[in-house]
């Protein structure tokens, strides 16, 4: 294909440090483009290898004896009832898990539901100040979002979804085992979030507002598809992070603590992207992901999601770019000071540049450019781009399709539907078909699967969880009063 690209003179800011000598003949190039790029490129042989690793560490995590050590942590929840559709009034759901926090207004009424939220920003200073800033500034956001709802006078229940590895000790108290997602607050690790919500609230003051239910997001996901179709029973999110959970038989869970009140079956948060922080990934761990490993403010940590999710894809994709041009295999060298900052290649480039199908065009990859400010490309430039968001792309769709094809084993189902949310899997051009293509090589045949995206399930799911809960507690009482004696 000929080059129709525009070379410009390297404006400001541009950079040709350290580059190799240019490549121009189009076959040499084509080969050395392919050897860099080459080990993200893995056979179904090396996926099946992932599906042992993450069946291994399921195991561990769910054992007894072996959860102390378990890198997958298969927390138990204590989400048991899902709606029947009795469940009436307002509610108030949290959902934090990013550097969006959003406060939902959620109305119940039989099959109707509304819903109002606003989203408020947690700054940088916060995600990594201490934990009475970050609960204090969530209790400012609820009682800002109260008094803009004309509710803050209003007692109301809250459902909490807190996207991050919490050990469950009750469906209202949930201890943060590790941060994960860049967020690194002092004081959080150990302790119960719940409490420290409710501690926020108090020091507010002005709002009568109680947390009756704290959940993951993949629970949220799970249960808002379950609502609708009875077959769902995995939740799985491709967002900043990854993670998912699903439906166990309660024999298979050995680190339960028996009760007499047992359920047959609970849901599992598995917190998968913790896989390969003992190494067991590191037959397919690549250059780029331990540089990315390296610069996080979690190394060592979370290795599995680190080749998956939103907050990193976007950056091993800046690095493959970049050592290619450093070998004089693209924008001739030339690079921006842009391309060159940590982080600065967003995910939602990789989902843009791969939205380009008229290759004569690359609308989307040169107005990505442009906004890294690379001025010296050609349409090569573009396709070789292209190429390597794709590359990465796809292995992250078929890693993920690993662990899904896992579960589904793991499970035995005839039938699953997988509940699935997060702006990766969403805006991502062909991340649902990649999946689906790489879970049927991987899967036990017989079992049929569907993926099916969840709508809101962080919101809805969360307030859904307290409606049940505020539902359970009103028939409990009313039971206790039931029973007293006639006083007259
Ligand atoms: C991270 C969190 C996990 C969450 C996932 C998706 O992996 O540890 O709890 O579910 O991100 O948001």
């Amino acid at each position: 294909m000929p080059s129709q690209g525009k070379f410009r003179s390297s404006g400001k800011g541009s950079k040709r440090s350290s580059v190799k000598k240019i490549v121009t003949d189009p076959k040499e190039r084509q080969r050395l483009v392919e050897n860099i790029v080459k080990p993200f490129i893995l056979d179904d042989a090396v996926y099946k290898r992932v599906c042992d690793v993450m069946l291994d560490n399921f195991n561990k995590g769910l054992g007894k004896e072996t959860n102390a050590e378990a890198r997958v942590k298969m927390f138990p929840t204590y989400v048991r009832s899902v709606p029947d559709g009795t469940e009436e009034g307002d509610f108030l759901a949290l959902d934090l898990g990013g550097t969006n926090f959003r406060v939902l207004l959620i109305s119940l009424k039989g099959q109707e539901v509304n819903m109002e939220s606003k989203i408020f920003l947690i700054p940088q200073h916060i995600m990594l100040g201490t934990g009475i800033q970050l609960f204090d500034h969530i209790a400012d956001c609820i009682y800002k979002f109260m008094k803009e709802q004309k509710i803050e006078k209003k007692t109301l229940p809250l459902g909490f979804t807190f996207s991050f590895p919490c050990k469950q000790l009750g469906l209202a108290k949930a201890k943060l085992t590790t941060w994960t997602k860049g967020f690194k607050c002092e004081g959080v690790e150990g302790n119960d979030i719940v409490q420290l919500l409710h501690e926020a609230i108090k020091r507010k003051g002005d709002m009568e507002v109680e947390c009756l239910a704290v959940i993951n997001d993949t629970v949220g996901a799970l249960m808002s598809c379950a609502h609708s179709d009875r077959q769902c029973a995995i939740g799985l999110i491709l967002g900043t992070g990854t993670n998912a959970c699903y439906i166990e038989k309660l024999e298979n869970v050995g680190l339960w603590d028996s009760d007499y009140n047992d359920p047959k079956e609970v849901i599992i948060n598995t917190e998968w992207g913790a896989m390969g922080d003992d190494g067991g990934l590191d037959f397919l761990i690549t250059e780029y992901d331990k540089h990315v490993d390296k610069h996080s403010i979690n190394g060592g940590k979370q290795i599995y999601e680190k080749m998956i999710s939103g907050m990193y894809m976007g950056e091993i994709v800046r690095l493959v770019l970049e050592k290619l041009r450093r070998n004089g295999l693209l924008f001739g060298g030339v690079g921006s000071e842009e391309l060159s900052k940590r982080g600065r290649f967003y995910t939602k480039y990789v989902s843009e540049i791969e939205s380009d199908v008229d290759e004569s065009d690359f609308k989307s990859t040169k107005q990505v450019f442009e906004e890294l400010e690379l001025t010296n490309y050609t349409d090569e430039d573009c396709r070789i781009a292209l190429y390597v968001c794709s590359l990465v792309s796809t292995r992250a769709a078929y890693l993920a399709s690993a662990g899904i094809a896992t579960l589904l084993n793991k499970m035995g189902r005839k039938d699953v539907s997988v509940a699935v949310d997060g702006s990766l899997y969403r805006f991502h051009p062909h991340f649902h078909d990649l999946m689906v293509e790489k879970i049927e090589k991987l899967v036990t045949p017989g079992i049929r699967f569907k993926l099916m995206l969840s709508h809101d399930g962080s919101g809805k799911g969360a307030a859904l969880v307290a409606a049940v809960a505020n539902r359970l507690r009103d028939e409990e009482a009313k039971k206790e009063k039931d029973c007293k004696p006639n006083e007259d």
